[in-house]
């Protein structure tokens, strides 16, 4: 059975939730809205196999030049195919052709991702992830993800990663904001 990979359209919104959504049941990924699919789907990716969407991902810029790769995932039945390689290397094509120099992901799968050929940076070098969305995750305390990223061009610059003894630093103060944030909200 031949398995399409194409741009995604408002009507594949609902089975790209029921993809993620099921993972995120298991706890293997965060939960998302149709709202949060729909503001990034000009970037969504689906495959399709006669009819039926199977597999998903998108890019999300993070900086002018850093992307993210999210979402990404693959109806259960189809896992173990290569299915899940092939959306990684359409998310970076379509990354590169939009000129990033660098794309990342916060993942469990970091396994699959080094397979991919991305690299395990420390989390901080892909700091505007934190700021774009880990400070609105629930599991922000508990964060048992990896950041991978793969360089898109021969010249982009060096992920800066930051000595461990800084991170933690960075980390309090960011959890105080974030604390603050919260009570304002209340
Ligand atoms: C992670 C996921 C996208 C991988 O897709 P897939 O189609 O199952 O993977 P592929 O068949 O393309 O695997 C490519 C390679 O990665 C390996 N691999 C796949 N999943 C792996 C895992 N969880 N751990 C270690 N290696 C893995 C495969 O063995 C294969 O190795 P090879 O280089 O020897 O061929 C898919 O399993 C999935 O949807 N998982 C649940 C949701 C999820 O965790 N998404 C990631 C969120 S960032």
């Amino acid at each position: 059975m031949e398995t399409h990979i194409r741009k995604a359209t408002e009507a594949d919104i609902e089975p790209i939730l029921e993809i993620i959504n099921g993972y995120a049941a298991q706890n293997l990924m965060l939960p998302r809205t149709p709202e949060q699919i729909r503001r990034v789907l000009p970037k969504f990716l689906v495959a399709e196999q006669t009819g039926r969407i199977v597999g998903c991902g998108s890019n999300v810029e993070l900086t002018p030049r850093l992307t993210e790769l999210r979402s990404l995932a693959v109806a259960q039945d189809q896992r173990g195919t290569g299915l899940g390689r092939r959306l990684v290397h359409a998310l970076v094509e379509q990354a590169r052709a939009d000129g990033y120099d660098q794309i990342c992901a916060l993942t469990l799968s970091e396994e699959f991702f080094n397979r991919c050929g991305f690299t395990t940076v420390d989390r901080w070098s892909i700091s505007p992830k934190i700021w774009h969305e880990c400070v609105f995750c629930p599991k922000f305390d508990a964060c048992d993800e990896i950041a991978v990223a793969l360089n898109l061009t021969e010249t982009a610059p060096a992920l800066a990663s930051l000595a461990p003894e800084v991170s933690l630093k960075l980390w309090q103060a960011l959890k105080l904001g974030r604390l603050q944030m919260l009570r304002q909200k209340v």
